[in-house]
């Protein structure tokens, strides 16, 4: 995110002497993307963060696709089994060349440390509590919780009460958009949210362990494990601009309109290939012969997935908690019969709901087989 953290014990210029009041030095590690170009935090460590003992083999995770017909789809994510921990126990859904949406039914903590080498994650928590533990320090999870892991840090996730969530792994970053920052990076005033929505982790004491830990890497179709020769959670301190932060959903303020207002009025965040809207619990239009139910639409350039996360979603009937609707490019669709003329004079909808609308279509995960509603297509007649 672009704004400076700083946490625990950095030297007072960057590249220079910080020294182990133990004997020795720390050790510095520049985390930065693009090169040496752009974001970037400087973390200093017990131990050369370099120390491979061993290097697994690289297991492949390869996505089943389902090849079906082209049409409206609603998923009932709802029925997927608790199963696995917070990597492994993730189910993919949909998929392009610049994301891939699974759901995740944990209950299990991992054992593990974990880092994704390919991808950003934007992990939101739908049920459960949880503890994201990283090498740049600790967030509580809860219901509504967005969870944005940039590539390359290294983490590990302990369940208090099993959790189900929204996974999407992105091989783009995932920011706010960009028309909501100034040129300095800070949110403009007529952003629906500001820093002080974004929480940054709370720092952890160094473990200073030597005994080999597992690193397992997630890598484009799959991962890899690497033994390391100490905890990598061995951080004294770090500053910079690259961390992960959670915001959760309920702090998002509503743009609200006389008239309809159309889904980038909802826009939380932005990659390259897709964006991601939170549909929020608001009043509705105030012109008195507003229609606040959204008008039928074609979106020709994206695939629309919705999750519906809380509430009674207005315009759809038929759906659960946990529905997920899939509105493929090509294929008009709008409010189910009765939705539209029924939300005229309603003044408020409390609802949640996650969209992503990706720019390339969407590939089908054999996964989604057995829980795809296949009457919805024909849910407008
Ligand atoms: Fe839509």
């Amino acid at each position: 995110m672009p704004f400076y953290q700083k946490r625990g014990e950095v030297p007072p210029k960057r590249h220079t002497i910080l020294e182990n009041p133990n004997g020795g030095i720390y050790f510095e590690e520049l985390i930065s993307r693009e090169g040496f170009s752009d974001i970037y935090s400087n973390i200093y460590h017990l131990r050369m963060p370099t120390k491979v003992v061993d290097i697994g083999e690289f297991v492949e995770q390869p996505i089943e696709e389902l090849k079906g017909k082209h049409r409206n789809r609603h998923i009932r994510t709802n029925k997927i089994k608790l199963s696995g921990d917070a990597f492994l126990g993730r189910v993919p859904l949909f998929y392009n060349s610049d994301l891939t949406i699974y759901k995740a039914h944990i209950n299990k903590s991992m054992d593990y440390h974990y880092r994704n080498g390919h991808h950003d994650e934007l992990i939101y928590i739908q049920e459960g509590k949880g503890r994201f533990i990283s090498n740049f320090g600790t967030l509580e999870l809860s219901e509504g919780d967005y969870l944005i892991i940039p590539r390359g840090i290294i983490w590990k996730f302990e369940i208090k009460l099993n959790i189900k969530a929204l996974v999407i792994e992105s091989y783009a970053p995932i920011r706010t958009p960009k028309r909501y920052r100034n040129k300095h990076g800070q949110h403009l005033e007529h952003s629906p949210f500001c820093e002080r929505d974004f929480i940054a982790p709370e720092f952890n004491e160094p473990v200073d362990d030597v005994s080999e830990k597992l690193v397992r890497v997630r890598l484009n179709n799959g991962y890899q494990d690497f033994i390391y020769a100490h905890n990598p959670f061995d951080v004294v301190g770090w500053d910079g601009y690259y961390f992960p932060w959670k915001f959760n959903i309920n702090d998002f303020e509503p743009i609200v309109g006389s008239i309809h207002q159309p889904p980038p009025v909802h826009q939380t965040f932005e990659s390259i290939g897709f964006v991601v809207c939170s549909f929020v619990s608001r009043l509705f239009d105030f012109h008195p012969k507003a229609i606040p139910a959204p008008y039928p639409h074609s979106n020709l350039d994206s695939d629309e997935i919705i999750f519906y996360s809380m509430g009674d979603f207005m315009s759809r009937k038929g759906i659960e908690l946990e529905s997920i609707t899939l509105h493929p490019s090509g294929i008009p669709h709008g409010p189910q019969p009765g939705k539209y003329e029924e939300s005229i004079g309603k003044t408020k909808t409390t609802e949640l709901a996650v969209m992503i609308d990706t720019f390339k279509p969407l590939k089908l995960a054999k996964s989604i087989q057995s829980i795809d509603d296949k009457s919805y297509s024909k849910s407008w007649l």
